[in-house]
């Protein structure tokens, strides 16, 4: 029989509610963005965001439910991001559900945030397994191995900054702005790779690094500024660019062939990048791997892909009480 999963994420500065069918339809998805606010600020402030989830999580779980022409009798299960994120955004999402849960006597399904990213590829078709999984988003750069719904195997990831940390943060340098991801790769396609920057974690391992890359643009910037040379900002926008493609394009391949695996999916924000998403796709071809890539509005956070993976978790019997809690931090399980 259908089942039709709620999922409601609001770990980080989108607060979210949508409705999946079956783990793999989309039926409607509500995502409100609170970039500009944050904007002004250049990254999100915690306290801030909370305070706008507690306002706006009422009416866009409504408004979900409205643009599915559903009530919540519809439902079967209620998917929530437990965490990772910030302590204050997640209760605000889990105390939504869990009142929900409560009052219409529907099951609880906890949900990694990093689960959903990667669920968010079954929106577009069904996951093949053994497949490797490069998450890149704001708060992880993780190579994943599964072999089957709900089997999570980390082979790797990122020894201090997260690649789009790492972006966001030397946008800000350059003054472009924040989220800086979209600003850098926008930017990049009018410029060349002409700035030497350090390959960061050149080795045999599935793990990455970009707290070093990060460090050479600002002081790169900083020497130009001192010497009064004005930084060609495309120019070192398409070299740090190219930098951090051929990184994950190697790590990549390497998880891809030590396995011998042939299917690659990507996930989280970072997965939005147009860079990323050509370079992976090039790859994918000279090497015969079978890649999906979510569609843009299922790479950056939203509730459509919590869903998603709720009802793989909820396949597994993963079903929470309301004692459960956000945690601002857990690894992937
Ligand atoms: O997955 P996400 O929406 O939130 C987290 O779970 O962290 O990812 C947000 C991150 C930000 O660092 C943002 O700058 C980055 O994704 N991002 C991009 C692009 N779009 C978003 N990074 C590079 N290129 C993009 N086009
Ligand atoms: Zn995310």
């Amino acid at each position: 029989m259908d089942k039709y999963i709620l999922g409601i994420e609001s770990s980080c500065d989108e607060t979210s509610c949508a409705i999946v069918k079956n783990g793999c339809e989309e039926i409607a998805t509500v995502v409100l963005s609170q970039i500009d606010i944050h904007t002004d600020f250049g990254g999100v402030v915690p306290e801030i965001a909370s305070r706008h989830h507690v306002k706006n999580i009422t009416m866009v779980i409504e408004q979900t439910l409205k643009k599915a022409n559903m009530n919540m009798t519809d439902i079967d299960a209620i998917a929530i991001t437990y965490g990772p994120g910030l302590i204050g955004s997640l209760l605000v999402g889990l105390e939504a559900a869990k009142t929900l849960s409560y009052i219409y006597q529907k099951p609880l399904i906890p949900v990694h945030h990093i689960a959903g990213h990667i669920y968010a590829n079954s929106l577009v078709r069904p996951l093949q397994f053994p497949l490797i999984a490069l998450v890149v988003s704001g708060g992880h750069t993780d190579l994943i191995k599964m072999d089957s719904h709900y089997s999570f195997e980390k082979l790797g990831g990122t020894l201090d900054d997260a690649v789009g940390e790492c972006y966001d943060k030397v946008a800000r340098v350059l003054g472009l702005g924040y989220p800086g991801g979209p600003k850098i790769d926008k930017l990049a396609k009018q410029g060349n790779n002409t700035y030497s920057l350090p390959t960061p974690l050149n080795d045999d391992s599935y793990n990455f690094s970009y707290s070093g890359l990060k460090s050479a643009v600002i002081n790169l910037n900083h020497k130009e500024q001192q010497r009064k040379q004005k930084i060609i900002k495309a120019d070192l926008a398409a070299s740090f660019q190219q930098v951090v493609i051929d990184s994950l394009i190697k790590k990549t391949k390497r998880a891809l062939k030590n396995n011998d695996i042939h299917h690659l999916i990507i996930a989280g924000g970072v997965a939005a990048n147009e860079g990323l998403r050509e370079a992976l796709t090039i790859m994918c071809e000279q090497e015969n791997i079978d890649l999906s890539i979510p569609p843009i509005k299922f790479c950056t956070d939203n509730a459509a892909m919590i869903a998603a993976a709720g009802y793989f978790a909820y396949q597994k019997g993963r079903v929470a009480d309301l004692a459960l809690n956000s945690k601002s931090s857990d690894y992937l399980h």
